[in-house]
């Protein structure tokens, strides 16, 4: 499937309508794509970016059939295989081509890839590439979300091509956002469970690219923006420093005792008009509880004790949470425990990354009764007491 963006300007790349699971970590409902643009200029052509390798014959075809006969320089924004992955194919059936990247950027690809260094042109903050009649400039865009990723922007047709920062996993026939209804929500999910641990690069990012003036984004996963100020307005919703009034349950229940708590809670903090998402890590993907990281200002992590400590589900999602650095500012780690054990020093030592103000822990032996509902209260009580001190 062949799209084509403006005159001159293609998109090439593979669409995986099956894929449901990203590095073998991220759920992906809705699939997703590897978008590659071809640009041809008045003297030379250009690709930008590639496909996971397992897509090559998909990206090669579309090549073909858009009677591609030599390209001169394959742009490299990001060096992650799902983008890079197929410049050693590209480079055989190519063999004039050039890969244009940043320094670094050619570093991963040697390493990753085992491409030769003569084969790199390397570029960096500012420079640009002439094709003829369209001219490529390259602007450094850090940490979206490795270190070496970068955008370019094509300077007639005012397209930035941005590689992951703005994408979404989203399989599609569409060019362009506008005409898939949920592409806020999958931009969200690929916000959430990659971009948010670096939301200032982020915000330093919007800041250089809105420099210039811009018709379109076009991202390598997902549709096309023609209306680029709804993805950057909805990236700069999701960076901003204060929370939204949402409380996140995270929680396994074994037999039900955590589960009775869970569930006082979400009443109680109902009553108190906090909107809570009640999520069973058994059951909910990742991705919607990395959504809901995006927003909410408290946390309450609720297990049962196993083996000692925390049901291992709640353990990963901890350390998820960890590793993902939300704006959350409150935490709570409640649950039920048979005959003891580490529980929360192994939640809280799994936890350290955070910037939060861990309440009081709820830990009681067996099925909760009147005494521990009065302390559920007075946890609740306090999480809408927080909330208030920041505003909500
Ligand atoms: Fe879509 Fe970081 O690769």
């Amino acid at each position: 499937m062949i799209r084509k963006i403006v005159e001159n300007v293609y998109n090439v790349g593979a669409v995986d309508w099956d894929r449901r699971l990203f590095d073998e970590l991220i759920p992906l409902p809705q699939g997703t794509s590897y978008n590659a643009y071809i640009i041809f200029g008045s003297e030379k052509t250009a690709l930008i970016d590639t496909a996971e390798p397992y897509k090559w014959e998909e990206l090669k075809k579309n090549i073909e059939e858009l009677g591609v006969e030599k390209i001169d320089y394959i742009i490299s924004n990001h060096a992650e295989q799902d983008h890079s992955g197929c410049l050693p194919f590209m480079l055989e059936m190519f063999p004039e081509a050039k890969i244009v990247t940043n320094e670094k950027c050619k570093q991963f690809e040697m390493d990753l890839l085992h491409i030769p260094e003569e084969r790199f042109m390397v570029i960096k903050e500012g420079d640009v590439l002439s094709l003829g009649d369209k001219t490529l400039e390259f602007i450094m865009t850090p940490w979206v979300h490795w270190p070496e990723t970068m955008t370019t922007y094509l300077q007639e047709d005012k397209i930035m091509f941005t590689c992951d920062f703005f994408g979404s996993h989203v399989a599609t026939s569409h060019a362009f956002a506008k005409d898939y209804d949920r592409i806020y929500h999958e931009a969200k999910r690929y916000y959430a469970e990659i971009m948010m641990p670096f939301r200032k690069f982020i915000e330093s990012n919007i800041k250089k690219i809105e420099e210039k003036e811009i018709k379109m984004i076009a991202p390598s996963h997902g549709p096309v923006y023609d209306e680029p100020k709804y993805i950057i307005n909805a990236y700069k919703e999701w960076i901003d420093d204060k929370p939204k009034n949402i409380t996140l349950i995270a929680f396994v229940s074994m037999h039900d005792s955590t589960r009775k708590m869970v569930d006082y809670l979400v009443d109680v903090l109902s009553d108190k008009k906090i909107d809570v998402r009640a999520r069973n890590l058994i059951t909910t993907d990742l991705g919607e509880i990395a959504m809901d990281l995006v927003d909410a200002a408290s946390i309450i992590i609720a297990t049962p004790t196993v083996l000692a400590g925390p049901h291992p589900a709640v353990l990963a999602t901890a350390y998820l949470a960890n590793a993902l650095r939300p704006k959350v500012r409150f935490a709570a780690i409640i649950g039920s425990y048979g005959w003891g054990g580490r529980t929360v020093d192994i939640l809280k030592a799994t936890m350290g990354n955070l910037k939060i103000e861990l309440l009081e822990p709820l830990l009681i032996k067996g099925l909760p009764e009147g005494e521990d509902y009065k302390a559920l209260d007075k946890l609740a009580e306090k999480i809408k007491e927080k909330h208030d001190s920041i505003g909500l």
